[in-house]
């Protein structure tokens, strides 16, 4: 069994998100998503519309979802990948090269990230209607 490992904030789920997730883990058989917790938010300057508790609810119901688990540091990621015995690290390509440190412990994947959609920019929208 070949396990799938990706993180992000994943608010407003939108079919940008759903592509990724979807490609992750046709990459295996199991797909844990770490979810930036509202404080790991707070330090990336991000803030969510929906709140940690609801973005997981709302993730665990996509199909290519088996885990969802909070991201609270930088530094939890090789924790993580040996945790869940994670083979295979993918991040969309908006952080390519970020991560090939990562490399020393699974495979690393950057994948193109789908154009035009992005949580903020829908946010915005939505505020200004
Ligand atoms: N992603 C993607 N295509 C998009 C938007 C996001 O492939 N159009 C991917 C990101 O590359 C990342 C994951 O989805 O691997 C979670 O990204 P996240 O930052 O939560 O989503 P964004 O929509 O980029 O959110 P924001 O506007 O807050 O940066």
């Amino acid at each position: 069994m070949k396990r799938v490992i990706t993180y992000g904030t994943f608010d407003v789920l939108h079919y940008g998100h759903i592509n990724l997730l979807k490609r992750a883990r046709s990459y295996g058989d199991y797909l844990v998503v770490v979810l930036s917790s509202d404080e790991f938010n707070k330090i990336k300057n991000k803030q969510s519309y929906y709140p940690y508790e609801q973005r997981k609810i709302i993730l665990e119901a996509c199909r290519y979802v088996d885990l969802v688990v909070p991201e609270v540091n930088w530094e939890q990621k090789v924790d993580d990948i040996k945790k869940y015995y994670a083979d295979i690290f993918v991040m969309g390509d908006d952080w390519r090269g970020k991560f090939d440190y990562l490399n020393n412990y699974c495979k690393v994947i950057y994948l193109d990230r789908t154009p035009d959609v992005c949580s903020t920019t829908t946010k915005q929208h939505l505020k200004s209607n």
